[in-house]
Parts: C-alpha cells; structure tokens; sequence
C-alpha cells in the first residue's frame, strides 16, 4: 500500500505566508494520517524557479538568479521545518533531474504532433505566469492579483489542448472523484463543455528557463515546466522502474485559483505524452486576510514563523485545519486563532491531559489498569469517534476529522464531571471504581491524542508520552492502536502544554 502526494511547487520571490503554508500543512496532515493507516507514503513539495517574478526579484537584489533561488531555498526550508511539514522530497525546478525530465516530456509532447508554432497576442498575468482573456479580466485587472496584465505579442509554440476535451469530459465521467470537491469539479465540467482553446506553451526573449530541445531560442511555458515536477521527482526520465512504482500520483493538492493548470492542462500533457493520469487533485480554498486573499505581493499576508511564535507551531497547524473547512475559504485573524488557542487548547484538551495525570498520580502514585470485567463507559464513544474520523478523513474532510477527535476530548472531559473521581477517592470502597474511571480518562486521551496526532505532531507526541506510551511513534497504527485498550500503564506529569493567554 503505498500513497503519492503532492503540493503545488511555490515560487520563491518572496517567503511563505500562511495562504501558502496553509497548502502545505493541509497537504502533512493527509500525509501524516496515511503513514498513520500503514501506507508507505511519498510526500513531495518544491519550489517552482523560473518564475519572471523570481528573476526580477533577484535582479533587484543584484543576484545572480540561481544564487537567490538557492538562498530562498533555505528560507523555505526553515519555514517547513519550524511548521513540522514532514515532506520526503523538495525538488527545485532548476534541478537537472527536473530539467531532464522537462525536455523528455515535451518532446513527446511534440513526437505525437502535439505542438506546433503560432503566434500569440494577448494579456499575460506575470504572477499568475497565465495568459488572460478579456472575459477574465475586471475592469482591466487580473481578478487575482487586481493588477494589470501585460499586452504580449510573439511568436512561440502551441500545445494542442482543444484536441483532449472530449477525452477530458470522458475522464471526469468515468472518475466522479477525479476533481474535488465538487464545486470543483463542476467549474472545470462547465469551462470544458464550453470548449478548449490551444495554448502557447513556449516563451520567446527570455534568458531564465529551459530552452525547448528543438528550439532552443525560446523557453518552456513556466507552468509547463513546473506542472512536470510532478513526475520528475519520482524518476520520469532519470530512473524508470522508481518512476513506475509511485507514478500516477494519489493526490495533487492545489489551490483553487490553480486548479485549471492541474485538473486540465496537465492531465492533458499525460494523455499526449501517453502516460496515466494523477488518482486525484483536491482544490482547497484561500485563507483570506480581512475578507481578501493572503497575499505578499498585495501587503495582505501574515508570517507564518510569526504565528508559530506567538503560540506554537501546532496550534497553528490545529487552528488552520480544524477552523477551516477543507475545500472552502476561510479566514486567520489574530483574535479567532487566540480565541481558538483557549477554547480548544488551553481549556480543553491541554487542561484534560493535565487533570489525568495529576489525579493518576495524586490516586495511584501513576500505575493505571482497568478492573477485570469493569464495563467501559468511553469504549463506544471512542469507536464512534475513530469511526466517524476516519471516514471524515478518507475523504479528505480535515475539518470534520479534528472536530471528531475533539468530540472525544469533550466526552472525557464529561465523564470526570460525571464519575467525581475526588468524591470515590474519598470513599474506600469505591475503589475499583476509581480504578475504572481513571484507567478510563487516560485510555481516551491516548486514543484522541493519535487522532490529532497528523494536525499537532509534537504536542500529540509529547501527550501520548504521558499517557504511558512506549515505543517510536512511526509505529503506531491507526486499526490497531485506537481500538480500546486494557494493558496497564505508567502516567508521567509534566507543565502545561498550553498555558491559558
Ligand atoms: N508556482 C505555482 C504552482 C505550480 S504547481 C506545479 C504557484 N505558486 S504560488 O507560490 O503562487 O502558490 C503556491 C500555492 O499556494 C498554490 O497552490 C496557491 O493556490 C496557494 N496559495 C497562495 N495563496 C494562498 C492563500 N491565500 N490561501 C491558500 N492557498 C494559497 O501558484
């Protein structure tokens, strides 16, 4: 059982936002809960370097090109690392192995009558790296980036899309879930039935880019250089029997402003080039700032390492999941992400992790183990809630999967207000009861810490230490490991983990 997932591959001119590391936290959640269900996982993000913006950026900053991309290289890095992403793989597209299978694709593309020279004239978004038809303008701008495009006019190479629309429609026909979700789905079935038009995939005049092998006065498209990363990472064209093995990806998460590039160009690229499709492409939605897309370049962004700073990385991560409904716009302020740090974190889940383990100790010195024959309050609630979670998080609803396992926080939570484990500390016959109710709480909370283990990696970590866990995390498993169970343990204490603010 393996799974392939991939990020959009960003462009480095600029460091990451939380828009941006919003894809990428998603995107290790998936990851993380498909090594978590036993499949060998191949994780895979980048950066997306022969961007005009990246150039002009590092003209302005009297570098060399590649130089400034190998120092945002690191920026990028840094930013990952702070944010826990667990990516297997960073490919850059100014690596040889990308650039190699960039120059095998296309002439493919071109060996199957695919391409063929033209001349193009119109509006060119440079951050968006997209041509623009006039119906995609407002008022003259792009409506993504409010800024006017370029009127170009050249002479460069076309790729034959109109010819895939109908093997397209018949792809998303017999693939319901091929595009998701379905708000999706249904744009791109109207922008097909609509009808396809040719695009230019070549750039003429430009210095930073691959030069098309059989022309090597003009530069692939960016976007048809970055789309073949996808690929390039795995072994197309440096190493074929790797390439097989993990090609066609699982998973493609995207942007939705990106999603035309993933669910129609690119799957055309494969089917000219004869090779099978991604499984999947998820289009998640924006993370806005005072109602308008995150964005560098419009002054609308806040700094991830800002946001990990002020209450740490995986609240960060929770609150991006958990707040957001996966597939929709949504929106970070400072108040809501604050708000959602006490109400979820500090009140909730960090105060249960804290009350267990003091009254494991203060009751039975940290020992803990079910009554033989005791029948378990929480068993049916937990299994409810692994259940509905792992539904939840199949079909990639990351949302609804956090708000499960807290369900399961908040029942706990419940049945020590019900069981009073202080009043049957009092009272010596009551015992086993206490035995009972405490093996309990602890029991739930591991099982709720390993299903919120994919959104806080550190702090479920650090939970499941607590509650008595022994042994690498890497080897716990989902069936396995959130079923109820009755072996006995041993409770550490430790600080708050997320003192109230
Ligand atoms: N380089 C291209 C992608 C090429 S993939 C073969 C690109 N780069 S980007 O840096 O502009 O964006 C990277 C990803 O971040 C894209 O999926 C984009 O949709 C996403 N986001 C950019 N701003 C965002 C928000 N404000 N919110 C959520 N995602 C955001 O596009």
């Amino acid at each position: 059982m393996s799974f392939y997932i991939t990020c959009a591959i960003d462009y480095p001119n600029s460091q990451p936002h939380i828009g941006t590391a919003y894809e990428k936290i998603t995107a290790d959640v998936i990851a993380r809960y498909k090594r978590l269900s036993g499949f060998e996982t191949h994780f895979l993000m980048g950066n997306d370097e022969h961007s005009q913006n990246v150039y002009q950026r590092a003209l302005e900053l009297g570098l060399e090109p590649r130089a400034f991309c190998d120092q945002m290289e690191q920026v990028f890095r840094e930013v990952w690392a702070k944010l826990d992403v667990s990516f297997d793989d960073f490919i850059r597209t100014t690596e040889d192995r990308h650039k190699l299978a960039v120059t095998t694709l296309v002439q493919r593309i071109a060996d199957a009558g695919d391409l063929y020279e033209g001349e193009y004239e119109g509006w060119y978004c440079v951050s968006c790296e997209a041509f623009k038809p006039d119906k995609d303008l407002v008022d003259g701008e792009c409506s993504i980036h409010q800024t006017r495009p370029e009127w170009i006019k050249e002479k460069n190479h076309f790729f034959r899309l109109s010819k895939y629309r109908d093997r397209l429609l018949q792809h998303y026909e017999a693939n319901p879930t091929f595009l998701q979700p379905d708000v999706r789905r249904n744009e791109m079935l109207r922008l097909l039935e609509g009808g396809l038009e040719d695009i230019s995939v070549s750039r003429t005049g430009q210095s930073w880019g691959i030069p098309l092998p059989f022309d090597p006065s003009n530069v692939v498209y960016v976007w048809f250089d970055a789309l073949v990363n996808y690929i390039a990472a795995v072994g197309s064209g440096t190493d074929e029997e790797r390439f097989r093995a993990w090609w066609p990806a699982d998973l493609h998460v995207v942007g939705k402003d990106i999603t035309r590039f993933h669910a129609v160009v690119w799957p055309a690229m494969l089917m000219s080039a004869g090779l099978p499709l991604p499984k999947r492409v998820f289009g998640h939605g924006w993370v806005n700032w005072q109602g308008q897309r995150m964005s560098k370049s419009r002054g609308t962004s806040v700094d991830p390492l800002d946001a990990a700073d002020r209450l740490g990385p995986d609240p960060l991560r929770l609150y991006l999941v958990k707040e957001i409904a996966y597939g929709h716009d949504g929106d970070f302020t400072w108040e809501r992400f604050e708000e959602r740090y006490n109400a979820d974190l500090a009140n909730n889940l960090g105060n249960l992790v804290n009350r267990v383990a003091v009254m494991a100790h203060k009751y039975r010195g940290g020992r803990l183990a079910p009554v033989p024959g005791a029948i378990s309050q929480l068993a049916d609630r937990a299994v409810d809630v692994v259940r509905r979670y792992r539904v939840a998080m199949d079909e990639h609803q990351l949302h609804t999967g956090m708000a499960a396992a807290f369900d399961l926080v908040d029942a706990t939570n419940e049945f020590i207000t019900r069981s009073e484990p202080w009043v049957l500390a009092r009272t010596p016959d009551r015992r086993a009861e206490l035995d009972q109710a405490l093996f309990e709480m602890a029991e739930a909370v591991r099982i709720a810490a390993i299903l919120l283990w994919p959104a806080m990696p550190a702090s479920c970590t650090e939970i499941l230490r607590r509650m008595g866990q022994v042994g690498p995390i890497s080897e716990i498993r989902l069936d396995r490991d959130t079923t109820w169970a009755g072996g006995e343990r041993q409770i550490v204490k430790g600080s708050l983990l997320w003192p109230r603010i």
